[in-house]
């Protein structure tokens, strides 16, 4: 791996104190281009503008998957640990099979991951909650405009430091119109062109006064799907319920956590189809006491309105809701707070 360091680092103007989300970029990025059937050597280089040319095919056809993942910083100061992240390797190949992307190789990943967040160790921040969110991303390179597969990728790993994500309770909408994912569409895959889509409903769900769509299936709207970029829970009496994964939802890595956590620290969960009318109805008589959202940037988001139809469901947010005990035991394994009896932490330094 070739390393070209900054000769001007920009950490010094940093204000730790005040990090919007992913719009901080640390001194140094990791990149990997596919050229004549094969990847290249990758680079570490300081993070900036790359040459590419306006025919590059990603703008113009879509090709292209990213992932999303943090670096923690050990309570004691002196560990670096990354969250499950064979998981997020797993996944980004995934994603890339079903747009026609070549696989990155393991070496390029984990070999990248660990000496750029090695290089840009300074960047992970120190407060309680923070930590170093990770953007490893993949892309069509080639100059040419074609609606078939490109010839050329570009690998990158882009790190930002960002405060604990917690922007209070959602207020969310069930959308019954448009879709994000259809069955035996891209839906599973971390497809940028899945974002761009849900771009506009979920404007016209803001001028409604909602923060984020709950997502339906694509053929009747009638079962609940996901929520935004996390993972949807809601609790009944004891337990709680969450869909099941399918072609058309991202099988969420803090999702799969939740569901192997939950038996441990003594709250049953069920995985099943969830009709919006049995959901509506739970709202209404008050039986549904808990929804939230889980996923990497969040960790675990309580939600405290749900619209349907134009109707809206106050969800009260208790402090000690299985949400908090959730979103409490999570943490307390990503930043060492706890035994890690799963092994989910991974070394990282
Ligand atoms: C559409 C979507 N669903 C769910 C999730 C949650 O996945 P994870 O827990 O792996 O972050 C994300 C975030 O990555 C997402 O973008």
């Amino acid at each position: 791996m070739k390393v070209n360091l900054t000769s001007s680092s920009r950490l010094s103007q940093v204000d730790f104190s005040n990090l919007p989300f992913g719009k901080t970029f640390s001194d140094h990025m990791l990149v990997a281009y596919y050229k004549g059937g094969a990847w290249q050597e990758p680079e570490i280089m300081p993070y900036g503008p790359l040459p590419h040319t306006p025919a590059m095919h990603a703008l113009h056809y879509g090709q292209a998957v990213f992932e999303g993942m943090k670096a923690y910083n050990d309570v004691s100061g002196e560990k670096v640990w990354l969250f499950r992240p064979e998981e997020n390797y797993h996944r980004l190949n995934k994603s890339a099979e079903r747009l026609c992307i070549p696989s990155v190789p393991k070496e390029v990943f984990f070999e990248g991951l660990k000496k750029l967040i090695e290089i840009d160790r300074a960047w992970i921040p120190r407060a309680e909650g923070h930590s170093l969110y990770i953007r490893p991303f993949l892309f069509a390179s080639s100059e040419y405009i074609m609606a078939t597969p490109a010839d050329e990728y570009c690998f990158v790993i882009l790190t930002s430091p960002t405060a604990s994500y917690y922007s209070g309770s959602v207020k969310l909408k069930v959308e019954t119109h448009f879709t994000r994912a259809a069955k035996g569409g891209t839906g599973a895959a971390k497809a940028a062109g899945n974002y761009a889509a849900s771009f506009y409903p979920m404007s016209l769900a803001r001028e409604e006064g909602y923060m984020q769509l709950l997502w339906t299936d694509g053929k009747d709207h009638k079962f609940l799907e996901e929520v935004g970029t996390m993972n949807l829970f809601f609790r009944k009496g004891d337990q709680l319920f969450t869909p099941p994964t399918s072609d058309s939802i991202l099988s969420g890595i803090t999702r799969k956590s939740v569901l192997e956590l939950l038996p441990k620290i003594g709250i049953e969960a069920k995985v099943e189809p969830i009709h919006i009318q049995d959901f509506q109805a739970g709202l209404e008589d008050g039986s549904i006491t808990e929804v939230f959202g889980v996923g990497t940037a969040a960790v675990v988001s309580p939600v405290d309105t749900v619209g349907i139809e134009g109707k809206n469901y106050k969800v009260e947010v208790k402090e000690d809701g299985h949400w908090k005990k959730l979103k409490t035991a999570l943490t307390d394994i990503q930043f060492g707070r706890s035994e890690d009896e799963f092994g989910w932490r991974f070394p990282l330094i």
